[in-house]
């Protein structure tokens, strides 16, 4: 069992060169299981009968400790495998989505864009959505979360924000439903919302150039409407060039 764990772990640390976006997702749910199997063996040595303490579980962090170092100091270049992606999601105020629920979340992103003709569909960004999960995990806020107020990544990229905020639980779907909603207050030729009304999520969801997304839904019982879904997207929408509003598309 220790050997096995061990030449995992290694196996994680040592591919980080250049990958696809399929391996680093791969990787990422490797170490994600890694973190699972890791609370599995504390839980097992915490807990088993007394008698003889042959593994304890200050070692097993030991090697969680070794293996973030190894992530953090190994030489720059391309960083494909943080290591915040090795700490995961540290985030218990978080209600994760389903596998099925992130893919409907892109569908809902995807066809609102395919209807105003953009080609370029959204693709979901894991350092994202865990970006986005550490900040909404804070529960910052009174009705509804505020936005971050510092949306730039460790890998340098900035990002936009939307968010939505709802009394019961709702899936990624349905907050991007309620942002498309807003289609109907945004006039494309005068590029603008109408009096009074809010479009900008809108058009953060069609903003062409926009290709990454991630998202997280959190529950935080000390807001009002407590349950939340943030997406994070790359490059930012809703951007102006010399102070005038640039188009969504
Ligand atoms: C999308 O393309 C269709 C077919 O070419 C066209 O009829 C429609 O006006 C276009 N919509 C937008 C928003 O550009
Ligand atoms: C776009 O603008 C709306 C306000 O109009 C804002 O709520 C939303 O967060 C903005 N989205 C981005 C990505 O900047």
């Amino acid at each position: 069992m220790k050997l096995i764990l061990l030449a995992l772990l290694i196996a994680v640390a040592s591919a980080a060169s250049s990958l696809s976006h399929k391996q680093i997702r791969r990787m990422n749910e490797q170490v994600r299981t890694l973190d699972n199997r890791m609370d599995f063996l504390r839980n097992i040595a915490k807990n088993r009968p007394g008698a003889k303490k042959v593994l304890d579980a200050d070692t097993l962090d030991g090697r969680m400790d070794f293996l973030r170092n190894i992530a953090k100091n190994r030489p720059a270049g391309k960083k494909v495998l943080d290591a915040d992606g090795l700490d995961a999601v540290s985030c218990p105020n978080c209600v994760e989505f389903t596998e099925v629920e992130i893919q409907e979340t892109l569908e809902a992103h995807n066809s609102a864009r395919a209807a105003v003709n953009i080609t370029v569909p959204l693709t979901w960004d894991n350092d994202i959505a865990t970006f986005a999960a550490n900040y909404a995990n804070q529960c910052i806020g009174t009705n509804i979360l505020a936005h971050n107020p510092n949306r730039k990544m460790s890998d340098g990229r900035s990002l936009g924000e939307n968010i939505y905020a709802s009394s019961g639980l709702q899936n990624g779907a349905r907050a991007v439903s309620s942002w498309v909603n807003e289609k109907s207050n945004y006039d494309y030729n005068s590029n603008s919302c109408a009096a009074g009304k809010m479009c900008g999520h809108y058009t953060q969801v069609v903003w062409a150039k926009t290709i990454k997304v991630g998202c997280v839904r959190v529950k935080c019982n000390n807001i009002k409407n407590k349950f939340q879904v943030l997406c994070d997207y790359f490059p930012p929408g809703n951007v102006s060039t010399n102070k005038v509003k640039q188009k969504p598309y």
